[in-house]
């Protein structure tokens, strides 16, 4: 376990497309630990793979309300269906200290592969349907200040 150095907006590696996983051995498993314990240190929501200089197909996303509550583990995603709209606030780890408004489907489906490889299939709405779509753009070098309306520089 340890906590990673967050890469910062202007790293080309944000802006480069991950590769698929396909080892689930040890060093996917330290990857992935190493995320979620980088995650809790920086106190945020959501965070993936390029965000640690790793391009790979994986983000984690907390589960709950609270860091408390654990944390969802998306390998390999494909968000397969989506729909309504919500058009909510949005910052980023590697983008600190600003904010902006994104539009982002409300319901997503999501199909993924847990650390352990297994295959799943899974709805989320609200909160997490954003968080999804988020950390997924990321796979794609994609950023949401690249959608981003009213980007500002607060406190939220
Ligand atoms: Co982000």
């Amino acid at each position: 376990m340890a906590i990673r150095q967050i890469v910062k907006l202007g790293d080309d590696v944000l802006r480069k497309k991950s590769f698929a996983v396909t080892d689930f051995g040890e060093k996917t498993q330290q990857l992935i630990d190493d995320m979620i314990d980088t995650l809790i240190k920086s106190n945020g929501a959501g965070l993936a793979a390029p965000q640690v200089g790793v391009l790979r197909r994986i983000f984690v996303i907390i589960k709950g309300e609270t860091q408390e509550d654990g944390f969802y583990v998306f390998i390999n995603p494909k968000i397969i269906s989506q729909s309504g709209t919500q058009y909510e606030t949005e910052g980023c780890l590697s983008v600190p200290g600003k904010w902006g408004e994104v539009k982002r489907p409300n319901k997503v489906t999501i199909e993924f592969q847990d650390r352990k490889g297994d295959w799943y299939k899974m709805k989320a709405e609200g909160f997490l349907a954003k968080a999804i779509c988020h950390e997924n753009d990321h796979l794609d070098g994609v950023l949401y200040i690249d959608k981003a309306n009213n980007l500002r520089t607060e406190n939220k």
